[in-house]
């Protein structure tokens, strides 16, 4: 259907639609999703094998790692029924191999509702991977040496090294909920043995995904540096998990299916009351000072959402934090464009600045901006020194951590509770 439709565009001149939304069809693509990694050849985002056989028979005992350290710590995600989102145990050559999936990132919780697509708001990448090192030490000083094979051995190697890559002080996250894209474009040097350099982390907010149909052909991530129209960016994870590049080819279709079905995801709807006449007010007031890089909104004849591709803003323009455009430098851009990869992840710009983002499902998604720094939207119409520079993040999926008056994330605003969070944060 959708082959007969872009060819009928082709011969008549006229742009495809957008695709056809629908709840099945989004109940269809988020089944898929949760149930997506890419494990492969006993590489990818795994763990040692038999760590969460081990796990779940002796630790509700022990409680070493319970769902506290889990959620609070780590930042998974519990989904409705107590499950962490993203995390598989995969068998393989007589072994149940711990393995990560896309949504431990791409799913979250907001105002007490999960929701596959939405960034993870809390998770602690660097903070997990030093914790799981040093579990996976422990249990490969623990394991007699009978259970050990060639095959074993391999994968726990695999595993240990992906712990110890993201345990790096100097590229990881300096806070819970942002990510830092420096391990993605160390896989790029390292395929061509090259040392990674210690520039910026370049971290970010992971982004929502509903409406990716339309962003990914102006290009992709919070600056528009990626090429979402060859799709393949999307493992880059895997790449900095240790996958290789044949491996990557070998599961290719599967990502490109994957990206392909993200245009059918709806974004959550609000679940509080609004006021319909302020709401109205309000949209008199966006239409004269957001649209002209937020865009224009309308819905279709069943109410869903008609998806857009965002603007594209210069950084003089919009004059938010730089750090995570200083990635893109010209060295980097040379190594995407001759990595092993280089026919499947391509570069579509490489220019500073940052997508005004389409606003459906906005209420969802705080803290605010790329780099996670605004609390709720309320705050981001004041000047940003009248912003509270501290906040956590603690729970901040849950309802009693939602601010239906600010839109956003509830946060503790005195200058009593300002000047304690500082301590906590800089020790
Ligand atoms: C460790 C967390 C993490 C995992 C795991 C992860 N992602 Fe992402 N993803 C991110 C971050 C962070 C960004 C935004 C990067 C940026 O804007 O610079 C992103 C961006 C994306 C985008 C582009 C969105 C846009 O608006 O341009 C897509 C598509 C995507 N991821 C798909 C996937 C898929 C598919 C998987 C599983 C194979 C996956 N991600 C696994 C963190 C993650
Ligand atoms: C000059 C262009 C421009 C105008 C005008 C503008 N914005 Fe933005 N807006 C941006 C850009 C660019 C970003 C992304 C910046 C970043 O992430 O660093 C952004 C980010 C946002 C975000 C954060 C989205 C998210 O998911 O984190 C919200 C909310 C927002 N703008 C609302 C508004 C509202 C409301 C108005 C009108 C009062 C407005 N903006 C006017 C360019 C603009």
């Amino acid at each position: 259907m959708r082959l007969w439709l872009m060819v009928l565009a082709l011969v008549c001149g006229i742009q495809a639609s957008a695709v056809e939304l629908s709840l099945e069809a989004d109940y269809q693509a988020k089944e898929a999703f949760l149930d997506l990694n890419f494990f492969s050849e006993g590489r990818g985002m795994i763990m040692s094998p038999g760590l969460i056989d081990m796990y779940e028979f002796f630790v509700p005992g022990l409680g070493v790692v319970n769902r506290e350290l889990m959620q609070s710590s780590w930042g998974l995600v519990f989904d409705d029924s107590s499950q962490v989102a993203g995390l598989f145990n995969e068998p393989y050559k007589g072994m149940n191999v711990g393995t990560v999936g896309c949504v431990v990132c791409h799913s979250s919780r907001a105002a007490g509702q999960f929701v596959v697509g939405l960034g993870n708001k809390n998770v602690d990448v660097l903070r997990m991977a030093k914790d799981l090192h040093r579990i996976e030490t422990w249990w490969d000083g623990f394991r007699p040496d009978g259970f050990r094979n060639a095959s074993y051995l391999a994968v726990e190697d695999n595993a240990m090294n992906f712990a110890k890559y993201l345990s790096d002080d100097r590229l990881g996250n300096m806070t819970q909920g942002l990510v830092p894209i420096a391990f993605i474009r160390g896989w790029f040097y390292r395929v061509q043995n090259l040392e990674v350099p210690e520039t910026s982390r370049g971290q970010v907010k992971i982004p929502h995904l509903w409406g990716y149909g339309e962003k990914r052909k102006v290009g992709q991530f919070c600056d528009g540096f990626g090429d979402g129209e060859e799709v393949g960016w999307a493992v880059a994870v895997e790449l900095a998990a240790g996958q290789t590049p044949e491996a990557v080819r070998a599961y290719y279709d599967d990502v490109k299916e994957a990206e392909l079905a993200m245009e059918y995801f709806l974004p959550p709807s609000y679940p509080f009351e609004h006021d319909v006449e302020l709401a109205a007010q309000g949209r008199k007031l966006f239409e004269g000072t957001c649209a002209k890089c937020h865009g224009t909104y309308q819905r279709d004849k069943k109410g869903f959402p008609v998806y857009k591709s965002p603007k594209w803003i210069p950084w003089q323009v919009v004059k938010t934090d730089y750090e995570r455009l200083r990635t893109n430098r010209d060295e980097f851009t040379k190594l995407v464009e001759t990595s092993p990869l280089s026919d499947i992840i391509r570069i579509k710009k490489n220019e500073d600045g940052f997508f005004a983002p389409r606003l459906e499902g906005v209420w969802s998604r705080f803290p605010y901006l790329h780099n996670g720094s605004v609390p709720t939207i309320w705050d981001l119409l004041q000047p940003a020194k009248k912003r509270p520079k501290y906040f956590a993040l603690r729970d901040a999926g849950e309802l009693e951590r939602f601010d239906t008056e600010r839109l956003g994330l509830k946060v503790k605003r005195s200058p009593a509770s300002q000047s304690r969070l500082r301590r906590r944060a800089i020790r």
